[in-house]
């Protein structure tokens, strides 16, 4: 049984190490059906190039990369991506929200959303942009912690074997007062 002790960091440069801990995050959340841009079967290789040109844009300033770990390493992942046009300096997308199945419903998900809307404020953001499978199980967890949704655009995307997917467009304002960062 695994252990409910575990962290969220954000990493300021990504280790070959903790590219194979995300491959593995990656790849079982794609095996458990999960609509995250990739199709099944999703090779290794492709995983970790995927990871690589994240660890690029993190050098380069571009996202932010979160990581939960436990006693049995890396088990969850959210990004943002800053990398917006120059008219949007305000805001980011909040994307690749993924939580290994062997740590799912323990509040990891809720503790790397809230960790990366924390580091959408220190870096200055005061809007954060996301979509996610209509009535999935990420859909429920931003809104249970107080995203707007937006509406939906029915087969927008794949899911990994096959057949087409709704997607549901949220968003969430960070507002800052006398006192400091504060939820809108
Ligand atoms: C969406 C996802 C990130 C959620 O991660 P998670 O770590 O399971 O999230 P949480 O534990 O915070 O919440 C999940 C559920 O567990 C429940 N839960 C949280 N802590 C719990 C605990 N200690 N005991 C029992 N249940 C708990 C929550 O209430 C929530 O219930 P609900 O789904 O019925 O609303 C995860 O399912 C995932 O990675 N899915 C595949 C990838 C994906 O679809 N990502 C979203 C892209 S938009």
């Amino acid at each position: 049984m695994s252990t409910t002790n575990w962290s969220v960091r954000r990493l300021g440069a990504v280790s070959e190490a903790e590219i194979d801990g995300l491959t593995d995050v990656l790849m079982d959340c794609v095996e458990g059906g999960a609509s995250v841009s990739f199709m099944h079967p999703l090779t290794r290789e492709r995983a970790v190039e995927f990871w690589r040109r994240v660890a690029q844009a993190v050098a380069a300033g571009e996202r932010a990369l979160l990581v939960a770990e436990d006693a049995e390493g890396l088990c969850g992942t959210v990004q943002l991506i800053f990398d917006l046009p120059e008219n949007q300096p305000h805001r980011a997308d909040l994307v690749k929200m993924l939580v290994h199945r062997r740590a799912r419903r323990r509040g990891l998900g809720a503790a790397l959303l809230q960790a990366a809307e924390a580091t959408a404020r220190e870096c200055g953001k005061t809007l954060l942009v996301l979509d996610a499978v209509t009535g999935g199980d990420g859909a429920r967890l931003y809104e249970r912690l107080g995203w707007v949704r937006v509406g939906d655009i029915p087969g927008y995307a794949l899911f990994p074997q096959g057949g087409f997917c709704s997607t549901t467009f949220y968003y969430r304002e960070l507002r800052k007062d006398s006192s400091g960062w504060e939820e809108h």
